[in-house]
C-alpha cells in the first residue's frame, strides 16, 4: 500500500473516531472499551448500573414481561409501583436469574451480561434480593444470623471454623447500627418483631455489601411506625448503594421516592415524580378503571 493511502485510511479511521464520540453524551459505547476493565468489576462510567432492554418473558403463551425498558442510576433509590400482576416480581426475578427471559438484554453496568450469569454468579457480583416474607433463622441470635450471612458462600467445614476477622467485626457493628438493632444483638430472632425480622434480613444482605438491593414489598405487615423507620433506612441506604424497591404502599413510596416507574403488563406505562404519575390518565385508569 502506498503511504498515501495509509494516510487517507488513518483519516477515515480518525474521522470515524471523533463521530462516534459525540454520538452520544457519554461518548459512545466505545468509550467504554477504551478505559482498562476489571473482569467482575461494575462499570458505571456510563452512569447506570441496571439496564434492561425489550425484555419479554411468557409463561403458558401468556406475556408476564413485555418489551420492558429500563435503567437505574449507581446510587439511586427507584420506585416501582404497578397494580397486582403487572409483572413487577417477574422482573426481580429476570434480574436475578432466578427466571430466563425469552428475549431482550439485561445488564449490571455496562459491561456485565447478566444473562450469561446464574442466581448465585449473580448474587456474588453484587445484586441483594429480598423476598417479601422476612427468611432469617429464627433460632439464632440477630449476631449470629448477621455473621451467617457472610459464610453462605464457605464450605459446611471452611463455616464452622469461620472467624470475624476485624473489618468484617467493624462491618457487623456498622450494620447493626443501620438497621437499628444494636440493642438486639443477643436477642434470638424468632422473638423479633415482624418489621424487626425484616430489617435484619436487610441486614443480612447489607453484610455482603452488595451495589443493588431489589426489596419486594418491603414494608408490607409492618406497623405505621416500623414503615416509617424502614423509610428512614432506605433513604439512608441510598448513594452507597443503588435501590430498585417495589411497592403498594404509597405513603411509604411518597416518603422515599425520587423516580418512580409505573409497570403494567409487562412494560414501563409511565416514569417521573410520584405526583406526576399520579396525575397520569392511563395511570389512574389501570388503578381505578378495571
Ligand atoms: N412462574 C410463573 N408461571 C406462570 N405464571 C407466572 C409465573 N410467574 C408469574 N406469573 C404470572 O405473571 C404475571 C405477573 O406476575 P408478577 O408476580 O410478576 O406480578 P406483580 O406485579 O409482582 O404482582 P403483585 O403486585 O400482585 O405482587 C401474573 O399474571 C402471574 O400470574
Ligand atoms: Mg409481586
Amino acid at each position: 500500500m502506498t503511504p498515501d493511502l495509509l494516510e487517507q485510511g488513518a483519516q477515515r479511521v480518525a474521522a470515524r473516531m471523533e463521530k462516534l464520540k459525540t454520538e452520544t453524551e457519554s461518548g459512545g459505547r466505545s468509550a467504554g472499551y477504551a478505559r482498562p476493565h476489571v473482569a467482575g468489576e461494575v462499570d458505571v462510567t456510563h452512569g447506570r448500573i441496571l439496564y434492561l432492554e425489550d425484555v419479554s418473558v411468557s409463561f403458558d403463551g401468556f406475556k408476564a414481561i413485555n418489551k420492558l425498558n429500563l435503567d437505574i442510576a449507581p446510587g439511586e433509590l427507584r420506585c416501582i409501583i404497578g397494580p397486582n400482576g403487572a409483572g413487577k416480581t417477574t422482573m426481580m426475578d429476570i434480574i436475578t436469574g432466578k427466571t430466563r427471559p425469552d428475549e431482550g438484554q439485561v445488564y449490571f453496568g455496562s459491561t456485565i451480561d447478566l444473562l450469561a450469569h446464574n442466581e448465585p454468579e449473580i448474587a456474588q457480583l453484587g445484586i441483594g434480593r429480598k423476598f417479601q416474607k422476612p427468611t432469617v433463622f429464627e433460632q439464632l441470635t440477630v449476631f449470629e444470623n448477621l455473621e451467617l450471612a457472610l459464610k453462605t458462600d464457605k464450605g459446611v467445614k471452611r463455616s464452622m471454623l469461620f472467624r470475624l476477622d476485624s473489618a468484617q467485626g467493624d462491618r457487623l457493628a456498622e450494620v447493626l447500627h443501620t438497621i437499628h438493632l444494636g440493642a438486639s444483638v443477643t436477642r434470638q430472632a424468632g422473638n423479633l418483631s415482624h418489621g424487626q425480622k425484616q430489617w435484619l434480613e436487610i441486614g443480612m444482605l447489607l453484610m455482603q455489601d452488595p451495589k443493588l438491593l431489589l426489596l419486594d414489598e418491603p414494608v408490607a405487615g409492618m406497623t405505621d411506625e416500623e414503615t416509617a423507620r424502614t423509610a428512614e433506612l432506605f433513604l439512608s441506604l441510598k448513594g452507597r448503594h443503588s435501590l430498585m424497591v417495589v411497592e403498594h404502599d404509597m405513603s411509604f413510596i411518597r416518603a422515599i421516592s425520587e423516580i418512580v416507574t409505573v409497570l403494567c403488563d409487562g412494560s414501563v406505562l409511565a416514569q417521573g415524580t410520584l405526583d406526576e404519575v399520579q396525575a397520569d390518565e392511563r395511570v389512574i385508569e389501570v388503578y381505578l378503571g378495571r
